[in-house]
């Protein structure tokens, strides 16, 4: 059911974009718009815009967009109706609650029902005969009962339906088992147990629902881990493992480990801010979600070559969020459960020395570079002066830059003031890659090339274009909605995606609505929002006349008398083939 639409019109009154986005990115004025660098992905140069009229935003470096309801559910990573929830507790208004428990909430509702169930069963298998494999296991692990208890740790039987089965019992079906992703079904269409003879470690959110599962078989057979894939409940790239015990520490410091045992045996060992992503890369969205309750992180990935990589990855994306970065190596390439585990009763000690002695990363950076040189050799210590300038260059604090650049100059012995200048001209050719660079991403997703909420576009470019153009001018001046009904019906649109859009603002125009985006939210998705919102943006420095519109609806019209003919042929071919089908089966 949805909402009503008093109840949206007055929370969205109240609910300020402009406002509401401040609070998490600076803003500054420019002309009629807001301008700041875009929460959503990694930039330098601002390219996110706060349309305060119609109360949308859009970023023309990543193509974010949207109203104020998409802006909450992306940066809180929350869904509609949570997002409601949390503009309205904001506004100080009640949710009319009854009425949206609608089916997909319901659905939503079963999901974590059945994961919590199987969470239960797994740990109760690990406690019983049947799961002695496994407890024995984790205990040669060093893993004490109260931990595994505390993680809820469990076990998955080796028979293929016991989960199945009991979940039966209990009145799920087969379909939500399989929706949420601990069953799967077989080709004769029956379900089956998604993990068996596994040691199961429950995933489990910031509210303390448990949304997913990663389980590890006990043998050297592959895939060591098997995870949830993402679901309606679960979404991997915005979990993190333990941050739901982490985030009630009142430490401003968090550690990053890599896999679902580090982070146990660092919570053991008296660590309990560990936190690890779920067999992925770190991606921006926890990186934000990091930032809100840590200042600083301590990557501690593997010292192997994947998870150098993996830092070097990590390191940008958390300093975008606002964090501070430092590095924790492990001596011998041991991983933090190995190294712990090594040194037995001194495991916290040691453990906290690392930590207290890890460099930041600029340090660590600065110490692979030196690293890779010869600085016993003129041209060594040049080429480490190089790689340190370009590094600096990338920092964005100046005090910082300042501060290394005066210590390389006393390790090597050159004037500060030389260094610095090194530094200042790779900052600026950076600056020119950058913008030259998110200037092509954003012609290239405008030509087309890389639009996945209209893939048609590409084929109908001019179309598309003018297409995008007459309905951006439409949002804006609504005055031209009735020309554009009359000269344009909506199946003249060439493009499907412009062509839902385009109707949708013309029904609008008809109810005498004046169109905002949140209006009309409910019928696309947040990525088919953000388009429109692009439309919208683009159209906004522009001063659009009725003959603008009269020249988009001519290029409309035009192209699509052109495909016409176009399909004629075809047609003639089709026919042509056809027939010469028919004859070569008539012949047989
Ligand atoms: P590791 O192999 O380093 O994990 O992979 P680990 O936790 O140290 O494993 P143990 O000590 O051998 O038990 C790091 C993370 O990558 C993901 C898991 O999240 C794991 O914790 N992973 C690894 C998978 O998702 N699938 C795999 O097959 C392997
Ligand atoms: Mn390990």
């Amino acid at each position: 059911m949805p909402l009503p639409e008093a109840f949206l019109q007055e929370l969205k009154s109240r609910s300020d974009l402009a406002d509401i986005a401040s609070s998490y990115v600076h803003l500054r004025r420019s002309g009629r718009h807001l301008v700041g660098l875009c929460p959503f992905h990694g930039e330098k140069t601002p390219s996110f815009h706060v349309y305060g009229e119609n109360g949308s935003f859009y970023c023309f470096g990543c193509g974010a967009g949207g109203d104020v309801i998409t802006f909450v559910r992306k940066i809180e990573n929350l869904d509609y109706m949570e997002a409601i929830r949390w503009l309205a507790d904001r506004a100080g208004m009640q949710v009319p609650e009854n009425q949206v428990e609608d089916g997909l909430g319901k659905l939503k509702t079963r999901l974590l029902e059945i994961n919590r169930e199987a969470a239960r069963f797994y740990h109760a298998v690990l406690m019983s005969p049947e799961g002695r494999p496994g407890l024995q296991y984790l205990e040669k692990r060093g893993l004490s009962l109260k931990t595994i208890r505390s993680f809820g740790l469990g076990f998955s039987p080796e028979s293929r339906f016991s989960l199945v089965n009991h979940l039966r019992k209990k009145g799920f079906t087969d379909e939500e088992m399989v929706q949420a992703n601990v069953a799967f079904r077989g080709r004769n269409g029956g379900v089956a147990d998604r993990f068996f003879g596994r040691v199961m470690y429950p995933i489990i959110d910031l509210r303390g629902n448990v949304i997913a599962f990663g389980g590890r078989i006990l043998t050297d057979q592959k895939p060591k881990y098997l995870n949830t894939s993402d679901t309606l409940v679960f979404h991997k790239s915005q979990s993190l493992f333990a941050l739901n015990f982490a985030k009630n520490v009142s430490s401003q410091q968090m550690i990053l480990a890599e896999g679902y045992m580090d982070v146990i045996a660092l919570h053991q060992a008296g660590f309990p801010t560990a936190i690890a992503t779920l067999g992925t890369a770190l991606t921006a969205q926890q990186a934000n979600l990091l930032a809100k309750y840590a200042r600083e992180i301590v990557i501690c990935y593997d010292a192997d070559e994947a998870g150098q990589k993996a830092t070097a990855r990590a390191i940008p994306l958390l300093r975008n969020a606002g964090l501070q970065v430092k590095v924790l190596t492990i001596p011998q390439g041991k991983d933090p459960d190995e190294y712990i585990r090594s040194w037995g009763e001194q495991g916290y000690a040691r453990f906290k020395q690392l930590l207290d002695s890890t460099g930041n990363d600029v340090e660590y950076r600065l110490e692979k570079i030196r690293r890779s040189c010869a600085l016993d050799t003129a041209e060594g210590r040049v080429a480490y002066l190089t790689g340190a300038a370009e590094l600096l260059s990338t920092l964005e604090n100046k005090i910082e830059q300042e501060v290394y650049a005066a210590k390389l100059a006393s390790e090597i012995g050159v004037d500060k003031y030389a260094i610095q200048q090194q530094i200042s001209k790779y900052a600026s050719r950076q600056r020119k890659q950058r913008e030259q660079k998110e200037f092509q991403s954003f012609q290239q997703q405008r030509a087309g090339l890389r639009d996945r909420v209209n893939p048609e576009k590409a084929a109908h470019l001019r179309a598309a274009t003018a297409e995008e153009a007459l309905i951006g001018a439409l949002c804006r001046y609504p005055e031209y909605q009735d020309l554009a009904a009359k000269e344009l019906p909506a199946e003249k649109m060439l493009t499907g995606f412009n062509r839902k859009v385009y109707s949708v603002i013309l029904d609008c125009g008809k109810e005498g609505k004046n169109f905002s985006l949140t209006d009309i939210a409910d019928r696309f998705q947040e990525e088919e929002l953000a388009a429109i919102a692009g439309m919208m943006a683009r159209t906004q420095d522009l001063t659009i006349r009725k003959q603008d519109v009269e020249e988009y609806i001519r290029i409309i019209q035009w192209e699509n008398e052109k495909l016409q003919a176009e399909r004629a042929t075809a047609g003639e071919v089709g026919d042509i083939q056809a027939y010469l089908e028919n004859l070569k089966s008539m012949k047989k």
